[in-house]
């Protein structure tokens, strides 16, 4: 994306070090039973971030319901656990038809994106419109925890970039960031214990340099693993810190390594 500085970052993040993975399913699933840890549905889980979520909660010990629009394409990407199903869920499908998908989840995150089409409102369905109807879904489910993937620069002209090379170009392909944005408003005023995780370019390289995360509307350029924002994803449902909380992350060598859970708690 044209708003990537893409780093060549090297060093692994100390908060990735204790990765999940590592750890035995025994002792995961029985701490996960412990923290009261519960089923947890990701919107767009065959997405690059999507996917990522997907085994990141697997490997915390979540049981996971996996919203993908194709069935077929869904399950070649997505890995056989017996802790996941796939479940058809297309977020512009209307709210009543997903909350039946949803079903009786803990915590849902959103990780759609509209795919580019000859559609020109595309954006405006899947980043504005689909998100208000998993919102609307998760209302009527009584969802306890709802995390959006949105992205930096989405307030962009409340920030003096509107001519932002990257707020021009994401906008100019069907107004893509002012869609996520209302999509934003429409989670802060839901009433339901959200927080809205706001990315810079996503890369597929694995986790490297610090993850630096800060309040909503300061960020404007930089870069960060699609791991990393699983990993931030996964903590936020876990950290009491990430509750009602807009946060902006990217990732640089020169941040100080902190946990997510510091780096939610530092967030106002
Ligand atoms: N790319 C970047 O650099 C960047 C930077 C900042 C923020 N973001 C945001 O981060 C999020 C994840 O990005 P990504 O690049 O990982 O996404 P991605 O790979 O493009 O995946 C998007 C997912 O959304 C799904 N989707 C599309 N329309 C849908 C619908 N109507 N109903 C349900 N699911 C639908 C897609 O399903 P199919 O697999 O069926 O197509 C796909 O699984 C997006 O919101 C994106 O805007 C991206």
């Amino acid at each position: 994306m044209l708003y990537t500085r893409h780093l060549s970052l090297e060093l692994r993040c100390c908060a990735f070090s204790t990765h999940p993975t590592q750890r035995p399913r025994a002792l995961r699933a029985s701490s996960a039973e412990q923290d009261g840890r519960g089923k947890v549905f990701v919107a767009g889980a065959a997405g690059n971030t999507g996917k990522r979520i997907v085994k990141e909660l697997l490997a915390s010990g979540y049981k996971v319901r996996a919203g993908v629009r194709d069935l077929a394409a869904g399950s070649n990407i997505l890995p056989a656990d017996g802790n996941m199903e796939i479940v058809q869920a297309d977020v512009t499908e209307g709210a009543e038809k997903l909350a039946a998908v949803i079903g009786n989840v803990e915590s849902v995150v959103c990780a759609t994106g509209f795919r580019r089409s000859l559609d020109f409102f595309a954006p405006w369905k899947v980043d504005n419109f689909g998100t208000v109807n998993l919102v609307d879904a998760c209302k009527r489910n009584n969802i306890r925890k709802f995390v959006l993937i949105s992205s930096i620069l989405v307030n962009g002209a409340a920030m003096g970039q509107v001519l932002n090379p990257a707020y021009v170009f994401l906008n100019a392909l069907g107004l893509t960031l002012i869609a996520k944005l209302q999509a934003e408003n429409y989670v802060r005023k839901s009433g339901i214990n959200y927080t809205i995780i706001r990315p810079g370019g996503l890369t597929n390289n694995p986790p490297s340099g610090n993850i630096v995360m800060t309040q909503e509307d300061t960020l404007y350029e930089g870069s960060i693993s699609r791991d990393a924002v699983a990993s931030v994803a996964v903590k936020a449902l876990q950290c009491p810190e990430a509750s009602y909380k807009v946060v902006e992350i990217v990732s640089r060598f020169d941040a100080p390594r902190k946990s997510i859970q510091e780096l939610f708690a530092a967030i106002k």
